[in-house]
């Protein structure tokens, strides 16, 4: 299948990034370098670097950036700092993540994101791991599976969805899950105009891919990994996400990092990495041409070097 270009938010985040040229610029989800090809064009003669745990999309992203200055590299962006000593590379001038599944992943029915098509329950983005999603809904307990539906995808009807899904173990196939929870579900949830298995399927795909993990460390790596007067871009299009994001950026933009029952600042302040620029969503236009834009949500911030902004 033709991977999809449609990138989120695209000229928010060149702003956001100041991309020039020259610059050596990192891209964490890569996908199918929908951004990471106007960063590169935009930092000729710079220098690109992208990250992807999806082999497909480290495929399509390296024929997209052919004639570029780009490295794709197949890793986790929990690898990032270990990825960037391999290529040589001390910091760079800029950081986006574009959080979250492709529209590539979700529309290729044989990976199993879409509750819309058929096709295996996989929900892997690096097929090479070992857990899928038919894996945790015919082999976890009711209880657990329960509090993934509900704590992963913020979804009410969670114990009524898991009692459900045991009841008609195995369930193999994205469509038969789908069937489950509608069947599951009152009357009165399956109306409105989101999908009614939209939570659920986000839940497992969450759990799957281990996609809360580690992202506050990774974005912490990705702050130290950026000079001085450079800029880290994440959009985040759920809420469980953002508040990772939100609360790193927000921690490393703290000038006193002393516990907050101290009466007086003990630790000398100025200990501020960041600065938060800006928190920006879609304009209307983009919402309404590209709906999976929706829920974005982008948040950008500058690189300080102990407290110090640019030109200081
Ligand atoms: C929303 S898409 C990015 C789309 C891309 N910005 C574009 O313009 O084509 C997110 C991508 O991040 C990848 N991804 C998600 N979590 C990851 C992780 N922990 N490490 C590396 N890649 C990850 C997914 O495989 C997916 O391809």
């Amino acid at each position: 299948m033709e991977y999809e270009h449609r990138p989120v938010m695209l000229e928010e985040v060149l702003d956001g990034l100041r991309v020039r040229p020259g610059g050596v610029y990192l891209d964490c989800t890569v996908g199918g370098a929908g951004h990471l090809r106007a960063i590169a064009e935009r930092a000729r003669p710079g220098r690109v670097i992208g990250l992807d745990r999806d082999p497909a999309a480290v495929a399509a992203a390296r024929e997209r950036l052919v004639g570029l200055e780009a490295t794709v590299v197949q890793a986790d962006f929990r690898r990032l700092r270990e990825v960037l000593d391999g290529l040589g590379i001390e910091a760079v001038d800029g950081v986006l993540f574009d959080l979250g599944v492709s529209s590539h992943q979700l529309d290729t029915p044989g990976r199993g994101f879409s509750y819309r098509e058929d096709g295996p329950l996989d929900m892997r983005m690096d097929p090479g791991q070992g857990v899928t999603a038919a894996d945790l809904v015919n082999g976890l307990p009711r209880e657990q599976l329960a509090r993934i539906i509900r704590e992963f995808g913020e979804e009410r009807w969670a114990d009524r969805i898991a009692a459900a899904v045991c009841r008609s173990r195995p369930v193999s196939t994205t469509g038969e899950l789908t069937g489950v929870i509608l069947g599951a579900l009152p009357a009165r949830a399956r109306g409105g105009p989101r999908h009614p298995a939209r939570r659920t399927f986000q839940a497992l795909r969450v759990a799957v891919n281990g996609e809360l993990d580690g992202l506050a460390e990774a974005l912490e790596a990705a702050v130290e990994s950026t000079r001085r007067g450079g800029r880290i871009c994440v959009v985040a299009y759920h809420s469980l996400e953002d508040r990772i994001v939100k609360g790193t950026l927000r921690h490393l933009a703290t000038d006193c990092l002393c516990p907050p029952q101290l009466p007086v600042c003990m630790c000398g302040g100025g200990r501020a990495r960041l600065r938060l620029v800006s928190r920006l969503t879609p304009l209307p236009a983009e919402r309404e041409e590209n709906p999976r834009s929706r829920s974005a949500r982008l948040r950008v911030a500058e690189r300080l070097v102990l407290g110090v902004a640019e030109g200081e």
